[in-house]
């Protein structure tokens, strides 16, 4: 159906954007996350499948908590490549602004269900600092769970100035480029983009 004229005038000039025309380069491609995400989905069902989730003796399925918003789009997928059955919850964090401790970080959404007993994953997209998966290792561990893994899609181990523990990690990623894309954002931007791309210095600050 065609716009109407009133219709038109009302399309935003963000609309008219293509974000991939801000990228300085892909860094990783869809079809190279697509397989990189493939393997550890393949990784972590074996390991969990070969421990027979022996943790949890009640025999519940694995708990998958993604860190939202960022982590969205990595657990989905990730979770559609699982060969074993899988329970999904949702936490939300965030640093708190300057004037505080570095690294302070704060429960913004906390989980639906308690995970005492539980087998739990977390999953994000990149751990950078380690400030917000060291805060949600502590958190989620104080609440008793059977085994707390880490899993994220980028580590940047080079920026870290807390040591957290990361377990399964899809990329590891040592130069220090401004990513976005695959549920990696810039001012709330790029988060749709199916790839990881390097966003131009220009449209960063
Ligand atoms: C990003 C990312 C991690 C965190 C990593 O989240 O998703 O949660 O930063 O940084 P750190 O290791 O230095 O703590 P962000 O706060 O940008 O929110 P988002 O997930 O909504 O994008």
């Amino acid at each position: 159906m065609a716009f109407s004229r009133v219709a038109l005038h009302k399309v935003g000039i963000m609309d008219q954007i293509d974000l991939r025309t801000r990228m300085e380069r892909v860094l990783y491609s869809e079809d190279a996350i697509s397989e990189r995400v493939r393997k550890l989905a393949e990784q972590i069902s074996d390991d969990y499948r070969s421990r027979g989730h022996a943790a949890d003796r009640k025999g519940r399925p694995l708990l998958i908590v993604g860190i939202l918003r960022g982590a969205l789009v990595f657990m989905a997928d990730l979770a559609r490549e699982m060969t074993i059955p899988v329970e999904y919850d949702l936490i939300s964090v965030s640093s708190y602004g300057n004037g505080t401790a570095p690294g302070a970080v704060r429960l913004v959404k906390d989980l639906e269900r308690p995970i005492e007993g539980r087998d739990v994953l977390v999953v994000e997209d990149i751990i950078d600092t380690g400030y917000t998966i060291e805060y949600l290792r502590r958190n989620l561990e104080s609440r008793d769970p059977a085994s707390l893994r880490v899993c994220t899609l980028v580590d940047k181990a080079a920026r870290r100035e807390i040591q957290t523990q990361v377990d399964y990690v899809g990329f590891a990623l040592a130069e220090d480029a401004f990513i976005v894309g695959y549920g990696m954002d810039y001012a709330e931007l790029y988060r749709n983009l199916p790839f990881i791309g390097v966003l131009k210095q220009e449209y960063i600050g």
